[in-house]
């Protein structure tokens, strides 16, 4: 089966494209931008590897991506391409509409002319918006996102359901909650306050530090999207949960532990506008359905996550330089006197 992955390059597709050629029935061909979070050196390990092949390509220019299509002749898509960061969005949300909306748009109407077999839309948890405890959202919870990425993946996933009513495109949306692992580009919970432990940095805590995350280990999410492209059912929804609640405060107290860092680093700042408090969802259905759940503690995933970063400061130094810091200059200058020194 051949696979074209959109954003193959970021985080979770890369963790994908390295799980998927390690069956010698798949062949994968990454469509990816390479922005700032796209980088070909998570994929430095298959590069060269028969059944892959890299196309850099904007998903916001549909000619181009009508080009790919015409000649990959994909018999799936996976569609992981998006801006994911949440505090970019808030930031500076035109991109977030560029790639979220456009970006699926495109993608569904060059799949409206070149037709595929299955069609994976990897969206997120923070559709269903903040939940009070003990809530869980189901597949059926009505959507209720808070910031512009949350607002913008909604959006793309009413579209490809649309898709998939009017013109019977084979879609299927999957929501999963927060990823972590190796190469997660460290603007993110996790890779951030590992990375800036690790350097003796600032650990920039929102608010009071209580809000509320269920962890996934990244393969684990890249395990579940190989049993729904096998086993899914077009036009379903699937939750994909790591089952694994936990207040940021307490993520952060592991990390120091792992890091061998003081609590001294862990610094209060300005809440995050529109921030949701609790997210939580019940990946019942999916269980149920192909038999998949979270193999990864997270103990033992968090830990595995400190040595990667600990043994890769090559990798952090790339992508922590340049656009990176101009990054934290630009958007974090109203509270620059509480994060100085994070990047
Ligand atoms: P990421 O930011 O690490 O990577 C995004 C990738 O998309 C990059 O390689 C980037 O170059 C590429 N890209 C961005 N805009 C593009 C465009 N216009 N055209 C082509 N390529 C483009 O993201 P991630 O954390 O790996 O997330 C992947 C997907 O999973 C996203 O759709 C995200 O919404 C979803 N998701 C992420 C999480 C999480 O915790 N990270 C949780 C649930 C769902
Ligand atoms: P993040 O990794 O941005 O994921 P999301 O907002 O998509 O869930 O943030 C996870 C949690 O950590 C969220 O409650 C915000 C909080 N957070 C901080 O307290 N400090 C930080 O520097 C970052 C990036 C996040």
């Amino acid at each position: 089966m051949k696979i074209l992955v959109t954003g193959g390059a970021g985080f979770i597709g890369s963790c994908f494209v390295r799980l998927a050629l390690q069956n010698p029935s798949l062949e994968i061909v990454n469509v990816d931008a390479l922005t700032y979070a796209g980088n070909l050196e998570n994929l430095a390990s298959v590069a060269d590897h028969p059944r892959y092949r890299f196309i850099k390509e904007d998903l916001c220019g549909l000619e181009g991506l009508r080009r790919i299509f015409d000649e990959a002749k994909a018999d799936a898509v996976i569609h992981f391409a998006a801006e994911s960061h949440v505090d970019r969005s808030i930031f500076s949300p035109q991109p977030v509409f560029e790639t979220n909306l456009r970006g699926t748009f495109n993608l569904l109407e060059a799949m409206r002319a070149n037709r595929v077999d299955r069609f994976i839309h990897v969206s997120t948890d923070e559709v269903y918006g903040s939940l009070e405890a003990p809530l869980e959202a189901d597949e059926n919870f009505p959507l209720q996102p808070s910031s512009p990425y949350s607002a913008a993946k909604a959006g793309s996933d009413l579209l490809v359901l649309g898709y998939f009513k009017t013109y019977k495109l084979p879609a299927m949306v999957t929501r999963a909650s927060n990823n972590y692992g190796p190469y997660q580009f460290p603007e993110k919970l996790i890779p951030l306050m590992i990375t800036n432990a690790l350097d003796d940095k600032p650990l920039p805590v929102y608010g009071d530090g209580m809000q509320v995350r269920d962890w996934l280990y990244v393969e684990d999410h890249c395990r579940a999207l190989l049993r729904i492209l096998e086993k899914g059912r077009d036009g379903e929804i699937y939750n994909i949960g790591g089952n694994r609640s936990l207040p940021n405060k307490e993520v952060i107290d592991r990390i120091l532990a792992f890091t061998g860092k003081p609590s001294s680093l862990i610094k209060t700042v300005t809440d995050r506008p529109g921030h949701d408090r609790r997210y939580a969802l019940s990946s019942e259905k999916l269980t149920k359905e192909t038999g998949w759940s979270p193999l990864m503690d997270f103990e033992t995933g968090l830990k595995a996550t400190v040595d990667w970063y600990r043994s890769n400061p090559e990798w952090v130094q790339h992508v922590k330089s340049g656009e990176y810091q101009s990054y934290y200059a630009k958007n974090y200058e109203n509270r620059s006197h509480e994060l100085s020194g994070i990047a």
